[in-house]
């Protein structure tokens, strides 16, 4: 695992290696994981961006969504849908049909996910996915607990993500869905890479955890401590609680390339 500290916007980071990577595939072609989440949207204005410049093309990128609400009518404000057109989808070249986002109404919520994690691989596998963590290092919408080898299913989100979330309610918790459909942390880590994006001092503990602990079902993004694929982008206040060893690595990497704004070390 990558571990990148950051100075710099991480949201513009992110975005910058996604413009590469669909500029340098061969038709432009690259199949992407995508999240939700107020850390990532710096992410997806600067993709909106680099779109109506022309810098990039989506025309033949696919993505596929992490996670949705089970009960919240697609077009409601608080939909993953809604978040992603708002976001993203209504900004840039995109085709709709190669855009994929769990339906979490689905009559058959079995056949939904087994139809999900099919046109994942018959879109050749995840070539990046991009996520975000919760407080207590969830990944997508995995609660501690959850086996790493799980695939796409319905779950049950625990008291303190429908608290961290109930700020999207209008702080009115009885409105937070009380489950959701969810990509696997196995599905997440059959990707070809996977970065997680973590901002704030809100998620320093759980970056301190993936740093400290060894890898246990209680802290989910611990599950990518030991993955050479996993890149794990922060800013300064979530590596906040980074042990001493590790601070000490970054500030000598920071002595001698001040100027650089990031610094990555391979844990
Ligand atoms: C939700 C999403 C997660 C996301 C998390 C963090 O719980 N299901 O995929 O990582 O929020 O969100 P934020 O970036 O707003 O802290």
């Amino acid at each position: 695992m990558r571990l990148i500290l950051s100075q710099k916007n991480i949201g513009q980071i992110a975005a910058d290696y996604i413009i590469q990577r669909i500029n340098n595939a061969p038709d432009h072609r690259l199949v992407l994981g995508l999240p939700t989440g107020s850390t990532v949207l710096d992410m997806y204005a600067a993709l909106c961006k680099a779109c109506a410049d022309g810098k990039v093309s989506f025309k033949n990128v696919l993505t596929f969504n992490m996670d949705e609400y089970i009960g919240l009518p697609e077009n409601d404000p608080q939909s993953y849908h809604t978040y992603m057109r708002q976001n993203l989808f209504s900004h840039i070249d995109i085709k709709p049909e190669n855009t994929h986002i769990l339906n979490g109404n689905a009559p058959d919520i079995e056949a939904e996910c087994r139809a999900y994690e099919n046109a994942i691989k018959a879109a050749g596998g995840i070539d990046i996915f991009f996520g975000g963590v919760g407080r207590n290092g969830h990944l997508a919408f995995n609660e501690p607990g959850t086996p790493f080898t799980s695939r796409t299913g319905r779950v049950a989100l625990t008291p303190s993500t429908r608290e961290a979330n109930a700020r999207f309610f209008g702080n009115d918790l009885t409105q937070v869905p009380t489950h959701a459909l969810s990509i696997g942390i196995g599905t997440l880590t059959d990707a070809k890479e996977v970065w997680i994006l973590i901002k704030g001092e809100k998620k320093a503990d759980a970056v301190r955890r993936l740093t400290e602990e060894e890898p246990g079902i209680n802290c989910p993004i611990t599950a990518l401590r030991h993955n050479g694929k996993a890149t794990i982008l922060a800013d300064e206040e979530a590596c906040a609680h980074l042990g001493q060893a590790l601070r000490a690595r970054f500030d000598e990497l920071r002595r001698k390339d001040p100027d650089k704004g990031y610094w990555e070390v391979t844990l």
